[in-house]
């Protein structure tokens, strides 16, 4: 039988953020929402969270997972007093307690399910993962025996100088018999440099500590500030962009463009400078994205272009060309062989095949058929200050230079909306739709003496 408890309940001093620390994120996705995803695949009896500081934040993003229980930690001295606060819950259980830092997002669950088997083989009260790090600045130093058990846990602030020189780390990461846990909880203090109860504290107070050492030192990366944040996005990042790189993906320059793990590419793609492609997009192929373009779930045929624009919560169909400088806005349909280009907005609207609105125009809640053709300056005008109308435009029409279209309103097939016109009135098909004053022209003004002249 197995519990999972997730440390959470932290400040997170160190992070300086108006957020609690692990609602964070990293590619898009908070520290906490990847510990959870990684217990989720363990399928526990039990998967508690330990909240305190801002419980409220916290409950509100993870709430919609199944199964997990709020266990309330106030005031927040520790992660030995953390996992304190889960004794009412855990009345009655017999099993393993896995714990786990909410602040240790990478780990992966093949690793958990190595320490579960490495405690059970060894019999031990708690198992361990430990990493040899390079810099172990901020950990805590693990102390082992000529046969490999553990026998303290020093915090990097109460170690010694000859105990800082040891690169053995504590990931965070214990599976603990439960029934041994309970028994040492109330023994531990807070006599230490930080007057915190420590967790780490509970192996000194146990019978038997194993450990083992993760091969990934990625997966046992802590994050305390936003230097490690950063650190930990710029791993991800680079093995986001490799896997993909293997896969064919083209990262012109890879440093400077991140992706989500929810993006998928097909072949022979080209990512451009400067490009970020966000939450759930996928992309067909022979797709040339960027330089400087931000695009975020959306979905995006074979041969689709976009250049120096944003794209968000949209699909892109075959042989779509956007850019340069278009905005996207959500629930928008662009159909194959469309062209949107300079300056152009368009928002939760679905453009027929064959459309173009190729310079400064806003399209917003509208409906246009195939071959439209949209002049430079087009407005049209979704908004009556209350509410939102909605506009259709049938197919092969055109609106001229400047023309606003005043929704609601429906302009049927094949019309021809002449430049400059202010449209209130839907207009039948295979119409010339005009609504402008007529030009006055006076002759010879200029050279005429104006009334009050002598
Ligand atoms: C902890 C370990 C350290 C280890 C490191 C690995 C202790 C005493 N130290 O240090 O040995 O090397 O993690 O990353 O455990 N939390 C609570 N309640 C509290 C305090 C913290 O729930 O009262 C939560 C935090 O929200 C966080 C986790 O516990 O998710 C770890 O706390 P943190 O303060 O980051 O501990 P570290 O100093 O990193
Ligand atoms: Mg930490």
């Amino acid at each position: 039988m197995l519990a999972i408890a997730i440390l959470a309940a932290g400040k997170g001093t160190r992070m300086k953020s108006s957020n609690p620390k692990v609602l964070q994120e990293l590619a898009g996705i908070s520290l906490i929402e990847r510990v959870l995803n990684t217990c989720k695949e363990l399928n526990p009896e039990k998967l508690l969270i330990i909240i305190g500081h801002e419980a409220y934040k916290i409950k509100d993003k993870v709430g919609h997972f199944a199964n997990i229980e709020f266990v309330y930690q106030q005031p927040q001295n520790g992660t030995g007093h953390a996992v304190q606060q889960l004794i009412p819950s855990l009345q009655g259980f017999d099993g393993d307690l896995l714990v786990l830092n909410g602040d240790v997002p990478l780990l992966k669950t093949n690793t958990i399910r190595k320490l579960i088997l490495r405690h059970k083989q060894t019999n031990s009260s708690v198992s361990i993962l430990t990493a040899k790090l390079p810099n172990p600045k901020g950990y805590g130093r693990v102390f082992t025996n000529s046969k490999g058990e553990v026998n303290k846990i020093v915090e990097d602030s109460d170690c010694t100088e000859i105990e800082l020189e040891n690169n053995l780390t504590n990931a965070g990461i214990y599976c603990f018999k439960w029934n041994q846990l309970k028994n040492v909880l109330s023994k531990l203090s807070d006599n230490n440099k930080q007057n915190e109860i420590y967790l780490t504290d509970t192996i000194k107070e146990l019978p038997k500590s194993s450990h083992i050492e993760v091969e990934d030192l990625g997966e046992v990366y802590g994050i305390n500030d936003k230097y490690q944040l950063s650190q930990c996005e710029e791993l991800l990042q680079t093995q986001l962009k490799t896997y993909w790189m293997k896969q064919g993906v083209y990262f012109i320059n890879p440093a400077s463009s991140t992706i989500s793990e929810h993006c998928k590419f097909g072949n022979n793609v080209i990512i451009e400078p400067q490009t970020h492609i966000r939450g759930y997009t996928t992309i067909g192929n022979n797709c040339r994205l960027g330089p400087n373009s931000f695009i975020e779930n959306t979905s995006i045929g074979n041969n689709v272009s976009i250049f120096y624009s944003v794209v968000k919560d949209s699909i892109l169909e075959h042989n779509v060309n956007i850019g340069p400088y278009s905005h996207i806005r959500p629930k928008t349909t662009i159909k194959s062989h469309c062209k949107i280009g300079n300056f152009v907005e368009i928002k939760k609207s679905d453009l027929g095949e064959n459309t173009k609105i190729n310079h400064l125009s806003y399209i917003g809640d509208t409906v246009t058929g195939k071959k439209v053709n949209i002049g430079a300056g087009t407005i049209v005008a979704n908004f009556d200050g209350k509410d939102k109308h909605k506009t259709v435009i049938g197919n092969l029409t055109k609106t001229g230079a400047n023309s606003v279209l005043i929704a609601p309103i429906s302009v049927g097939n094949n019309v021809t909306i002449a430049g400059g016109s202010i449209l209130t009135d839907n207009v039948p098909d295979n119409s010339l739709a005009i609504a402008r004053s007529n030009q006055i022209i006076k002759k010879d003004w200029k050279s005429k003496p104006k009334n009050n002249q002598k």
